[in-house]
């Protein structure tokens, strides 16, 4: 099984949640490609995550514009959706709702979930208006804790009978002469 993690980003923070998303579905054997959403090539994978920043309560424009271009492409395959944004901690319990606009980006592509987690601000950013929100909000907000809590949920739904991750680090257990148990991916 391969799985796509397609993000829109302006500076950073985003693409950061992707990779993170990314190397869960790989730490839990599922082969995963982080790639950006003006990045040509094909939706050669199972499983499609997009994501985009939240900026002024709307999606990035290039996770907009990829769900809007690629939606043949789409169609069938199971999609989750992330936005990231809230620079504080009222992402964390994972209950935020997306805002409209990824909500009907969402119905129109019978998308299977949404996440919403915390976003980064750093103290230098760049731009008027993001300089002076940065100096009151500036910070990481981004938790991943909760993006490994969300990629389990995910892969529960596309196998929920399969043996959760092993720990890292772990190995095959030898049982029998002859034999070894498998950490099957979860
Ligand atoms: C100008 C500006 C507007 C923002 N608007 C929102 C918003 O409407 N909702 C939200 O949750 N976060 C908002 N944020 C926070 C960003 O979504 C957050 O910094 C996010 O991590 C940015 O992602 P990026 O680094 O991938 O661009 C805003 C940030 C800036 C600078």
């Amino acid at each position: 099984m391969k799985v796509l993690v397609v993000f829109g980003s302006e500076r950073g923070g985003t693409a950061g949640l992707a990779q993170m998303i990314g190397a869960e579905f790989e730490r839990r054997g599922i082969t995963a490609e982080v790639r950006n959403a003006t990045a040509p090539g094909p939706v050669d994978a199972d499983v499609v995550v997009i994501g985009g920043a939240l900026y002024l309560d709307r999606w990035h424009s290039d996770a907009r514009h990829f769900v809007r271009r690629r939606r043949l492409e789409l169609a069938g395959k199971p999609v989750w959706l992330f936005s990231s944004g809230p620079l504080d901690d009222s992402a964390r319990a994972g209950d935020l709702a997306p805002v409209t606009q990824v909500r009907e980006l969402a119905a129109a592509i019978d998308a299977h979930g949404h996440m919403t987690f915390g976003g980064r601000l750093e103290p230098g950013a760049k731009g008027l208006i993001a300089r002076s929100m940065a100096r009151k909000l500036a910070g990481d907000y981004r938790d991943p804790a909760q993006v490994a809590e969300w990629v389990a949920q995910i892969c529960h739904t596309l196998a929920p009978t399969v043996t959760p991750a092993a720990p890292i680090g772990a190995v095959s257990v030898p049982r029998q002469r002859g034999r070894t148990r498998q950490h099957a991916p979860g």
